[in-house]
């Protein structure tokens, strides 16, 4: 049996609430820059997609750090497999995400970021599952918040696949169907 995947959030949503998310920081940052920081590989296509309608001058960086196995289990453990390029001191760091679970990931991240001393710090997600919470985060901007269900798509993976597809859909693996 294949993969069972279940649309949730369709593209034509996706986009249009990036474009809200947008406009508002357009609105919050009025006059600044903005250096954006990619959480990858599941922040690309969500970062991608709002650095598009951001009209203020960007900047953006690249980071990897992993809490999980090919699995739909956190380990909680986190490390950082590819670190920033550049010095974050004095910038306007938004930090993008595909999705906040049990917050462990994004907990560590910011606390780490923040000792590098930016201007200023603030966390945009695509998703939120507040009902899996194990670290509280302040959450700044949020696509939207979702129940307790495994999603790929717009970037999030199971086994790394699933990525290119261009919805959110929840997925029933083909050991569990
Ligand atoms: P956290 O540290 O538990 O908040 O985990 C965050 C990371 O787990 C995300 O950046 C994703 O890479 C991964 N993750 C959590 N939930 C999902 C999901 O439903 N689909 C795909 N990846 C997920
Ligand atoms: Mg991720």
């Amino acid at each position: 049996m294949a993969d069972k995947i279940t649309e949730m959030i369709s593209e034509e949503e996706i986009v249009k609430r990036t474009c809200e998310i947008a406009n508002q920081i357009n609105e919050d940052y009025k006059g600044e820059e903005i250096h954006l920081i990619c959480v990858l590989r599941g922040g690309s296509f969500f970062t991608c997609e709002l650095a598009k309608h951001i009209t203020l001058p960007v900047t953006m960086d690249f980071i990897s750090c992993s809490s999980y196995g090919n699995d739909t289990k956190s380990s909680g453990v986190v490390r950082i497999v590819k670190d920033l390029s550049d010095s974050i001191v004095d910038k306007n760091v938004i930090v993008i995400e595909d999705v906040v679970d049990t917050g462990r990931t994004l907990s560590y991240l910011l606390k780490m970021l923040k000792d590098r001393q930016p201007k200023s710090l603030k966390l945009c997600s695509l998703l939120d599952k507040p009902s899996r919470r194990v670290v509280e985060v302040k959450t700044d901007y949020i696509g939207f918040t979702i129940p307790d269900k495994f999603v790929v798509g717009f970037g999030l993976d199971y086994a790394q696949k699933y990525r290119n597809l261009p919805f959110i859909g929840e997925i029933v693996p083909e050991d569990n169907n």
